[in-house]
């Protein structure tokens, strides 16, 4: 109405002031994450969403591509995340690539990394298809490079940031040593996560020691043990990273859903078969204590780190993960990860506004 209303009285050059001053509010009322946080909002049906259809991904890899695994229902691809008190500007990945024309980007972490590394690479790639790239991936170290823009989309898959080194008395996870941090360097944007692998026991645990100065122990409290890792990373993030050169963030922690008491749905004893998102911005069973510890070791380092804090919009979100359309098909149930299309490409939408 107001758009014809518009367009009826106006001579062009009003119009034209009109629309200026439109864009000119738009981006400011936008762009204020600032003001606004991003991270309180609720997800609300859209049906322009997904950002991709995944088939136009080729690289996906196949514990994440739920819908070539056989998942039918494709409500949870429609979902876009509102925050409470300002809008997302929308995605757009040729801008992205334009602002890290010759540069790079490095996500380090364990798994969820490689998802959301995953998704950025396809919201890229769909965003230009028709520029080269390049996907190596050699040891822990995967790099996609689109060629045309020299930009960089790297994972370094390092589950603990600190090091797991092996001894003769077997294999080591030491909290106040990072030597993995080399390939860190001269990164113009860097974002971590570790937590998923810190209650990993028995075959699964890759560790037999633990050692914190000198103390060599076959356990530990692994809150206390998290915290200690996040401690020897906070510093070697202030010596360092050069705030000008280079924008660091933390992933935050990646929910699962494997007890539905948690979601007011006590019989569910995974995700599997869940369609819908929780509506509203509260999700029950509150959120998981590591993110407390995690927000206490950011508070305390000096140079400038934000927190991609994704657990409570991702906790909203129990349709999400692959469950049995991931890599261990029916008898694998993955409620840890997140199929693609989906939640990860809002981790990345969310990103992208954090560097506008
Ligand atoms: C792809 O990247 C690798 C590693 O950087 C390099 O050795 C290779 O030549 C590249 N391939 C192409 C086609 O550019
Ligand atoms: C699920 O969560 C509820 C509520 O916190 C808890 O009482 C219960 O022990 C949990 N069940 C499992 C299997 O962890």
């Amino acid at each position: 109405m107001k758009m014809s209303f518009l367009v009826h009285i106006s001579t062009l050059p009003h119009t034209l002031l009109l629309l200026f001053l439109l864009v000119i509010h738009h981006h400011k009322a936008n762009a204020a994450s600032d003001q606004c946080d991003l991270f309180t909002g609720r997800w609300v049906v859209d049906k322009s969403y997904p950002l991709y259809d995944p088939a136009a991904c080729p690289f996906i890899e196949r514990e994440f591509s739920c819908q070539k695994n056989g998942r039918r229902d494709l409500d949870y691809t429609e979902y876009r995340w509102q925050p409470l008190s300002c809008n997302l500007l929308r995605f757009n990945g040729q801008d992205f690539l334009e602002r890290f024309r010759g540069k790079s980007i490095m996500f380090v972490g364990d798994s969820l990394s490689r998802n959301q590394w995953q998704s950025l690479t396809c919201m890229l790639h769909v965003a230009a298809p028709y520029a080269k790239y390049n996907l190596t991936r050699q040891e822990d170290l995967s790099i996609f490079t689109f060629t045309d823009y020299g930009v960089k989309v790297m994972l370094d898959r390092n589950v603990y940031l600190v090091d797991v080194v092996r001894e003769k008395i077997g294999r080591v996870l030491k909290l106040d040593s990072i030597e993995g941090g080399k390939l860190w360097k001269n990164i113009d944007m860097l974002i971590f996560n570790t937590w998923h692998w810190w209650n990993r026991r028995g075959p699964s645990q890759p560790w037999d020691y633990i050692q914190v100065g000198r103390q060599i122990m076959k356990d530990m409290d692994r809150m206390v043990a998290f915290e200690t890792a996040l401690a020897t990373w906070a510093g070697w993030v202030d010596s360092n990273i050069d705030p000008a050169k280079t924008r660091v963030f933390f992933q935050g922690i990646s929910p699962s859903h494997y007890n539905g008491s948690l979601w007011n749905e006590p019989s569910a004893k995974s995700c599997v078969g869940q369609k819908q998102p929780l509506l509203g911005s509260r999700y029950p069973g509150g959120l998981p204590p590591a993110v407390g510890v995690l927000k206490g070791a950011l508070s305390k380092i000096t140079t400038p780190v934000i927190l991609l804090d994704v657990t409570l919009l991702s906790l909203l979100r129990k349709d999400g993960h692959p469950s049995i359309y991931g890599l261990g098909g029916p008898t694998g149930m993955d409620c840890s990860h997140w199929c693609l299309a989906g939640v990860p490409d809002t981790w990345n939408h969310i990103l992208y506004n954090l560097i506008l």
